[in-house]
């Protein structure tokens, strides 16, 4: 099995142990991996007409995967007139109904398991492992936003005075704009949208440029699973140019956002300066995520952790690890151990079952990770890299190490596989949370010690969406660990979480003189 296969948390479809469960999903998922698809605007359930570009695989270059039409300006103009006309229609559906469609799809997503993960490897880059995991989020996001909607947004009646009913209801707020990123590009990408859709708003989906096939599938399956054609319209394409249309319309009463956070400020100005309603606006962003490992853990379970925390999916999840803090007394162990565990890496094709890391996900991103890591190099604070086996034709990036003095030294998130160490005194426990903090970023980070009033003081200071104590720090479980983060990482509500859908609602209350 892969290295990082057997430390997973999350629950998932299959059983790395069992043989024969793996053959029969690589059998299953093989016919799939020779496929063509083909992306374009949807508005109303009519694909709009015309010129197309190539897509190729991010692992082998020379593999093309299918072929994306982008959307142009005036079609996400049109989508907005054709949504806002759906709306009232849409918002009057009840709740059962339009969680009854969420549940379809989930099923049907689990019928069509092998092409979607064959989907996500080919034009993503995920390796076998991540396409089952994001498959069973994307499955778990349908049924868990399908489930709260039953539970909370139904009408309650509220107490009050003798001769008088009260009553609070919620209802979709209108067009929702549903913007989402490459890295999870269908459990985030369908996340958004089952929340807005199930919570009565019509939904303009704008997925990510890299991955407009994976959300084309999505969107078919969705309406094969009976969402009515109107209520949802599909633009693949440029975010800055059809962002700038759709962001600025008075008609948008929302925008879910998961993505990079320079792009979550220039959305929020564009809302802030639009006329019409004013905007709710959801954003998930970015992390300058540290893990903070004192002299009580044990530094094997510290490399495996920090190992997976920061290279699994070629380190390109929010959550990742990019900072390790190792207490001084451990941190020449703790490295040795990490050289050693970073030789047995095996970076290589998506499609491969003994891969634990493909490729990142364009030649951009390759080269803004190279740049990061030749400075580093430079200045000779390599710790370790792992090898690169010889003939890939991808964007392959190496995994990573360098010792720096502190957080304060990276001025960006590396969206990558690059793992920084700095190691700490214990007094000055204190000062590395601080620091951490001050990078203004509030997303995940991991604690390892034996101490437990060590992990309770470090849950007090940090300001941290998600704290994770002597385990990894990613792959959250939808309704188990509701994810989001704080400050530059985000607005909350958190993902997978019980208080999500509220926010894509109105609330409302009536109340009759009897
Ligand atoms: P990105 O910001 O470049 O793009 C995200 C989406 O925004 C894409 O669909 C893009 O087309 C669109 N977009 C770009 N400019 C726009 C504009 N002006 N108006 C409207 N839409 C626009 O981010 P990315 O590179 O796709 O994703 C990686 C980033 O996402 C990383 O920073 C990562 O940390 C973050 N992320 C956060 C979470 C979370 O839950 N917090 C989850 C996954 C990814
Ligand atoms: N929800 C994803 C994770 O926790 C981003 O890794």
């Amino acid at each position: 099995a892969a290295l990082f296969g057997a430390s997973r948390q999350n629950s998932r479809g299959i059983n790395m142990n069992i043989q024969q469960e793996w053959l029969q999903l690589e059998q299953a998922i093989r016919p799939h991996l020779s496929r063509q698809w083909r992306a374009a605007p949807l508005i109303g359930g009519q694909r709009q007409a015309g010129s197309a570009h190539e897509v190729r695989c991010p692992y082998e270059l020379s593999q093309v995967v299918g072929q994306v039409q982008w959307a142009e300006p005036a079609e996400a103009a049109q989508a907005m007139e054709a949504l806002t006309r759906a709306f009232p229609r849409w918002s009057s559906t009840p709740v059962e109904e339009r969680a009854a469609i969420l549940e379809r799809l989930a099923d049907l997503m689990e019928a069509n398991r092998a092409e979607l993960m064959a989907l996500c490897t080919l034009e993503a880059g995920k390796t076998l492992q991540d396409g089952i995991d994001e498959v069973r989020e994307a499955v778990d996001f349908c049924r868990y936003y399908a489930r709260q909607a039953r539970e909370r947004l139904q009408r309650s009646e509220l107490k009050g005075p003798t001769g008088e009913r009260n009553e609070l209801f919620y209802e979709g707020r209108g067009v929702f704009a549903c913007i989402s990123p490459w890295n999870f590009p269908l459990a985030i990408f369908l996340g958004q949208i089952a929340a807005a859709l199930v919570a009565g708003n019509t939904v303009l989906a704008k997925p990510a440029e890299q991955t407009s096939l994976i959300a084309m599938r999505a969107t078919e399956l969705l309406l094969e699973a009976g969402l009515p054609a109107d209520v949802l319209a599909l633009l693949p394409g440029s975010g800055a140019e059809l962002g700038s249309v759709f962001c600025r319309d008075a008609r948008l009463a929302g925008v879910c956002f998961t993505g990079s956070t320079e792009t979550a400020r220039l959305i929020n100005r564009q809302l802030a300066e639009k006329d019409g309603s004013i905007a709710a606006l959801i954003a998930e962003t970015g992390g300058q995520n540290a893990m903070i490992v004192d002299s009580t853990a044990l530094p094997e379970q510290v490399v495996k952790d920090a190992l997976l925390s920061a290279f699994a999916s070629a380190g390109q999840r929010c959550s990742a690890l990019r900072v390790l803090y190792v207490q001084a007394d451990i941190a020449e162990r703790v490295i040795e151990l990490l050289r050693g565990a970073m030789a047995e890496l095996r970076v290589g094709p998506s499609d491969r079952r003994v891969s634990d890391l493909g490729p990142v996900i364009d030649a951009e991103a390759r080269a803004g990770l190279l740049a990061h890591i030749g400075r580093l190099k430079g200045e000779g604070r390599l710790i370790a890299e792992a090898r690169l086996p010889a003939g890939l034709n991808g964007h392959f990036v190496a995994p990573v190490a360098f010792e720096i003095d502190g957080i304060h030294e990276l001025e960006k998130e590396n969206f990558g596989p690059v793992l920084h160490v700095v190691r700490y005194e214990a007094r000055d426990l204190e000062q590395v949370v601080a620091a951490i903090n001050a990078t203004g970023y509030g997303l995940t980070m991991g604690v390892h010690s034996r101490n437990e009033e060590t992990a309770r003081r470090i849950e007090q200071l940090a300001r941290v969406g998600n704290l994770y104590v002597n385990r990894n720090q990613i792959g959250a479980v939808v309704g188990v660990q509701p994810f989001g983060g704080h400050g530059l990482s985000g607005t909350g509500p958190k993902a997978g979480g019980p208080n999500y859908l509220l926010r894509f609602v109105s609330e409302r209350t009536t109340s009759v003189n009897t």
